[in-house]
């Protein structure tokens, strides 16, 4: 079987996830559909985003003859995914959402999660959070508004600005690890190391990986003819 798997995002923050996929799944071949036209999803609202990503899930599927669709993106991935599932039942769905449950599991006291503000705000955080977060375990959100599309565009004293802005806010708060809740923000490690030095960062990348490992070995659909190829799609070019 050697359908495609397609990863979304709405730009460059997927990369961070397909490269985690491809690591593990060298034999497979990729179709990366970057919607830089319509970054930032995080600033939208859930009506918005679902017209868009459903849109993109439609040419993934019809277009390109995916097998699986990897949501590579917390927006789209709070904010959508129960209702494509419903919606394309053959398909396979993969999302990511904020590494709450691998930051509770690993017992840092202080967590902080950072992520844009549609996902700071939804419903599937505040599960990821009930769900996980033990009794002596602290939960601080912050939405990083601006930074996602920041990171898009490459604009430095913007990413600058913004990380000083939540340094500022978050002064003489007890921090032990942080979320990146957004595959944006993977990009830009080295910067939030200058910002917050010695703070561990989590990010959902391998998890997700992994995930698309283990549902095409159940459905018996992996490849193993593929060679790793990448066709990628923006949806705005310049
Ligand atoms: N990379 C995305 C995420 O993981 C979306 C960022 C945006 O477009 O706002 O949330």
């Amino acid at each position: 079987m050697n359908k495609k798997i397609g990863i979304l995002d709405s730009g460059i923050g997927g990369t961070t996830v397909l490269k985690e996929i491809i690591n593990l799944l060298p034999k497979e071949d990729y179709v990366y559909y970057a919607d830089n036209k319509n970054n930032p999803y995080g600033e939208k609202t859930p009506e918005e985003i679902y017209n868009i990503v459903d849109k993109i899930v439609e040419f993934l599927i019809k277009e390109k003859n995916c097998k699986m669709v990897v949501l590579a993106c917390n927006t789209a991935t709070t904010q959508c995914m129960k209702q494509l599932q419903e919606k394309y039942q053959n398909i396979l769905f993969v999302g990511t959402v904020p590494a709450i449950k691998a930051a509770c599991d690993n017992n840092y006291k202080n967590i902080l999660v950072l992520a844009t503000p549609v996902t700071i705000t939804s419903k599937r955080t505040q599960e990821l959070i009930r769900d996980n977060k033990k009794k002596n375990q602290q939960i601080i959100l912050k939405s990083c508004d601006g930074l996602a599309n920041a990171i898009e565009i490459k604009d430095k004293n913007k990413i600058y600005k913004i990380l000083r802005n939540i340094q500022k806010e978050l002064e003489g708060t007890k921090i032990d690890s942080i979320v990146l809740g957004c595959t944006h923000y993977p990009l830009i490690k080295k910067e939030f190391n200058e910002f917050f030095p010695n703070i561990p960062l989590l990010d959902g990348s391998l998890g997700v990986a992994k995930q698309v490992k283990r549902e095409l070995e159940k459905k018996e659909i992996l490849s193993g003819t593929g060679t790793g190829k990448i066709e990628y799609i923006y949806s705005k070019n310049d």
